[in-house]
């Protein structure tokens, strides 16, 4: 009977949170629901809606938009693009945020409740439990040593190469040879205003520039394991295409290093240690 009665507390039914009033500010973490629902609605739902569908009431003003999780696509997954997601996949982009755009970082959240945000938001999409992702892209080591200049100027020309002729990601990415280099490497023609990128279109509705790697802040992308992962991967839901199976590691590696290599100086990892290397045998 005691047993009974103290029991009784914890087993009576409590009101779903997102069906009261919501006020995030005043809920409190530990007692109350389930914890991924509280963290959604104290930190995403400003942005992402109440109810994952990327309409919260800051939604209006930003852009690109909020993420509407109900189509249970993601972008930055390692996963390749199409496939659904790894929960360590949403786990790093909430941890990280995405650059260049409002999604913060959440890294002073404690794992345990961003974990549990991720489960929240990945059980917008309704069959989400049945969905299998498929295996994460293969990942390879990278072959091209950091100690030596030859070796990363080696990387950074095949990946000039590779960019520019076998996997014209100038279809959409500006190109970066002037066009009679580029109509001469192909041995036909290129589009004329290679200079910019390509407008596309998302699943979302949303008109996306592919950025140009000489000044675009990359959403993903710290350094150069992220680029090989972004390149090989894909980006889901948009007209970046996954790589894996098209292009060799070593030639999915040239790539990273290309890329790097053109990015603006305080984030390109290859060009800081170009500079470092020219230094030491300097001195
Ligand atoms: C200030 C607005 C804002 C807040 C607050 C915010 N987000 Fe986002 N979030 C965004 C935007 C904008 C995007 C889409 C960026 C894009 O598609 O380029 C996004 C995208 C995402 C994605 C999709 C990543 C992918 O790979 O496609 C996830 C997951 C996510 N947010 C989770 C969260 C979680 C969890 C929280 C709360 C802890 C949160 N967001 C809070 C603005 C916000
Ligand atoms: C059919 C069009 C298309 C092609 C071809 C394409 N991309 Fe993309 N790429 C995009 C779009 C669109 C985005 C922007 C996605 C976003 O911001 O949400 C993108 C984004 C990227 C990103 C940034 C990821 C991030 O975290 O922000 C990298 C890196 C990239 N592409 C590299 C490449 C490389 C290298 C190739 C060639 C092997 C290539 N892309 C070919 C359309 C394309």
């Amino acid at each position: 009977m005691a047993l009974g009665v103290l029991r009784a507390p914890a087993s009576a039914p409590r009101p779903a949170l997102a069906a009261r009033e919501h006020d995030p500010l005043t809920m409190r973490l530990s007692d109350e629901g389930d914890t991924g629902e509280v963290v959604y609605l104290r930190y995403c739902s400003g942005c992402h809606g109440v109810a994952g569908d990327g309409k919260g009431p800051a939604a209006p003003f930003l852009s690109p938009k909020p993420r509407n999780f109900t189509s249970g696509v993601y972008k930055f997954t390692t996963t390749p693009s199409g496939s659904p997601p790894l929960e360590e996949d949403l786990l790093r982009t909430v941890t990280e945020g995405l650059h260049g755009t409002s999604m913060p970082g959440w890294r002073f959240l404690p794992l345990g409740e961003r974990r549990s945000a991720v489960k929240h938001v990945l059980a917008f999409h309704k069959e989400w439990e049945l969905r299998t992702a498929e295996p994460p892209v293969p990942f390879h080591e990278n072959p091209v040593s950091l100690e030596s200049r030859e070796a990363i100027e080696a990387a950074i020309a095949r990946g000039r190469d590779v960019y520019h002729k076998k996997a014209t990601c100038w279809s959409c990415h500006p190109g970066y040879m002037p066009v009679p280099d580029l109509e001469k490497l192909l041995g036909g023609p290129a589009r004329s205003d290679i200079e910019k990128p390509l407008p596309k279109p998302d699943l979302w509705e949303e008109v996306i520039l592919p950025p140009d790697f000489r000044t675009a802040t990359l959403k993903s992308v710290k350094g150069l394991q992220d680029l090989y992962r972004a390149v090989t991967a894909g980006v889901g839901g948009t007209a970046m295409p996954t790589w894996k199976g098209a292009l060799s590691a070593d030639e999915l590696w040239s790539l990273a290093f290309y890329v790097d290599s053109l990015r603006p100086p305080p984030y390109s990892v290859v060009n800081r240690t170009l500079v470092a290397l020219a230094e030491a045998e300097g001195k």
